[in-house]
């Protein structure tokens, strides 16, 4: 035993399997030291190819968990597997993000609910989804909509209750699906029991809990935030409290103060709560800026890098810190590995891939994937401020190295990607990457569709993205973009250009905000808050009350029900997509590489596992083209199995080696 390696810890209680140096798959010698009342099934794709024998906790379980709610998925392979990648059940999942607050209102408060999502469940089935992920529904003022919890063991009454959760969960489970909660343990509500205690006293117990720091004093005298920290959703990271006389970090909005994840208390907290929820049903948690719980030791100043602005961006100093990764190997050990979750964290504020690849690489024992959002921030200005509510325009050059770079980051050492072009902080990616006018809107969605499904990667899908639904127009006004981030920054060049405008002697009303009323309809995260467009009634179906947010104009054409028995529509479309990609573990798995040689607006790539390969080209413009393999490949037995223009596949024949490609046009071969 002492020459194997333990392949799983998480056999069930008393298991543990350890596969000698030498063996083959075949050879697993088992020990059992407790009695156990269930068959075991040994999946060889879980062994884990790992070099040493492990110490500290083991790793990440297979899904070997006698209860009824394992998935054993379509990447159980029915053919001996080959020997890389690590096949594991989120791996070939297909995630759907829900924002429930836009997702359907069961009660006509004109808020999404958990019993409207309830209501939609095999909607979310037929479309051939795995794992829910839903964006929070606890307790929250909804300063940062639901971003900042007061209650991370309770639904928020907007929501519904514990009771609802429970029903949903269950009707998640009975259809084979699982529920990713979404895990918000960076900061809190400032209104969170936590944060009135330490609020209340510098001598309270939970003083410690949240990062309290004395003022600084400048020359003049004047009380000023202990360093220069710009917070993410502008201003000073620092907000006094004039009761205690000392400043609280939040690196969002004052209403979001971060946790002193330094102190253990402070940990042992988010353990609990996190086995709260996985103790109730919960099937793994996406880490909402799990790469921030850690800041530069001392809060030292950030570098000037702009000398206008009062406050300076800091997040080389609170992404990435000196002991994130310490934090999330303890949550791995205290709480993940004796589970089969799926994990995945939000990294933002990082563009160095070996940053990242340490939260996800598998010896590390920490997540199972991270978000990194290079791809999301290709059409924002360069430079060292990011600034995500303007547009830039990009190339496909540009496209095509990012996703290529990540595809094959650090395959070897088991690094995994999560694959998304949507989210809820982000506008619509047709808007974005295709071209959302009524002739391309349809063909472009479904293009974006198959570049998606052919990526490997979990495959992530945000809700309306599989209808094609697009950015709101440039016609509505700024007072109905409601997120706090686009009004703090409208907020925030108005100010600047009013001041300009006094010091010029020039009058208030000819203030031009066009520009950043531009970048609004193009970029702010409001595109993809908007309630979900179901049917052709008042509200797109999504209220019987008043909506929270404006329901977008072209609801009556573009919904759920036009398209849900209309195979060429693009829900028709994503449904078959995803088909393809869970018959053919080549999209999921294989080894990609990038044969699009320079093309202006063809991006080209094969997937190759084993023996099959496919081939996947993609034209990113309206206009025709020919694009020429190159030649030594053999295409011609390459067959078509997915494409995006009406009129079926083609009859079973090859390829050429020069294909004409039609405007957004995108096809998947293989061979094998
Ligand atoms: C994450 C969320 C975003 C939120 C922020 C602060 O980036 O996705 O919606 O505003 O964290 O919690
Ligand atoms: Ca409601």
């Amino acid at each position: 035993m002492v020459n194997g390696f333990a392949i799983s810890s998480s056999l069930g209680p008393g298991l543990v399997a350890f596969l000698p140096e030498t063996s083959h798959h075949t050879l697993i010698p088992i020990a059992i030291w407790r009695p156990i009342s269930y068959p075991i099934r040994i999946d060889p794709a879980c062994i884990l190819a790992t070099a040493n024998p492990p110490s500290g906790p083991p790793p990440q379980s297979c899904h070997l968990d006698p209860s009824p709610r394992t998935l054993l998925t379509d990447a159980m392979p029915t053919s001996p597997p080959p020997p890389a990648p690590d096949r594991k059940w989120w791996k070939s999942a297909v995630v759907y993000q829900i924002y429930p607050i836009s997702f359907l209102d069961s009660n006509g408060d004109g808020l999404g609910d958990l019993r409207g999502i309830l209501a939609k469940l095999d909607y979310l089935r037929d479309l051939g989804v795995d794992v829910l992920w839903l964006s929070p529904i606890y307790k929250s003022p909804l300063a940062d909509m639901g971003y900042d919890i007061s209650d991370y063991c309770d639904i928020d009454p907007r929501y519904g209750t514990l009771e609802d959760w429970d029903e949903l969960c269950r009707g998640v489970h009975a259809r084979g699906m699982k529920l990713m909660m979404d895990l918000v343990v960076n900061h809190t509500s400032d209104e969170h029991e936590w944060f009135l205690a330490s609020k209340s006293s510098k001598s309270n117990p939970k003083r410690d809990w949240y990062i309290w720091r004395p003022p600084k004093f400048d020359a003049a005298g004047q009380r000023q935030p202990p360093n220069n920290w710009r917070s993410v959703f502008q201003g000073s990271a620092w907000e006094y409290d004039e009761s205690t006389e000392e400043y609280y970090l939040h690196l969002y909005v004052a209403k979001q103060p971060d946790l002193n994840w330094d102190n253990p208390a402070v940990r042992e907290a988010v353990w609990g709560l996190m086995r709260f929820w996985i103790e109730r049903g919960c099937d793994g948690f996406r880490m909402d800026v799990i790469n921030l719980i850690s800041k530069a030791d001392g809060l030292p100043d950030a570098p000037i890098s702009d000398p206008e602005q009062e406050y300076q961006l800091a997040s080389t100093l609170f992404a990435n810190g000196p002991r994130a990764h310490e934090y999330i190997k303890e949550m791995h050990e205290k709480v993940l590995y004796k589970h089969d979750l799926i994990t995945v964290g939000e990294t933002p504020f990082t563009h160095d891939a070996s940053q990242l690849a340490a939260y996800v690489l598998p010896a590390n024992n920490e997540l199972n994937m991270v978000f990194q959002f290079e791809l999301m921030d290709l059409d924002a200005p360069l430079g060292v401020e990011h600034r995500p509510l303007e547009h830039r325009e990009w190339s496909l050059k540009e496209f095509r190295a990012v996703v290529g770079r990540w595809q094959g980051f650090k395959r070897e050492e088991g690094f995994w990607n999560a694959t998304f072009i949507e989210n809820h902080d982000h506008a619509r990616a047709v808007s974005r990457f295709g071209n959302d006018s009524d002739e391309w809107r349809a063909v472009s969605a479904k293009m974006l569709a198959v570049l998606e499904v052919s990526l490997g990667g979990t495959q992530y899908v945000y809700q309306g993205q599989e209808l094609g639904l697009r950015n709101f127009p440039r016609s509505w006004g700024v007072e109905e973009y409601k997120d706090v981030a686009s009004q703090n920054y409208w907020n925030r060049v108005l100010e600047k250009r009013r001041e300009e405008m006094r010091s010029r002697g020039e009058g208030e009303q000819d203030i031009d905000m066009s520009d950043v009323l531009d970048g609004f309809q193009r970029k702010a995260r409001d595109h993809a808050r908007v309630p979900m467009q179901w049917d052709a009634t008042a509200n797109a179906g999504f209220t019987d009350g008043t909506p929270w947010m404006r329901v977008n104009d072209d609801y009556e054409t573009w919904n759920a029900a036009a398209q849900v028995d209309d195979e060429n529509s693009v829900l028709g479309f994503w449904k078959r997509a995803l088909r393809v990609r869970k018959t053919h573990e080549v999209l999921i798995y294989g080894d990609f590489a990038d044969i699009s040689s320079d093309h202006e607006q063809v991006f080209a790539y094969t997937r190759t596992l084993g023996n099959t390969t496919a081939l996947v080209l993609l034209n990113f413009k309206e206009t025709e083209v020919s694009f020429v393999l190159p030649s030594e490949r053999g295409w011609s037995a390459f067959k078509l199995i997915l494409q995006n223009y009406d009129g079926g596949l083609e009859d079973g024949r090859g390829i050429a080696d020069r294909v004409l490609l039609r405007g957004f046009e995108g096809r998947i071969y293989v061979q094998s």
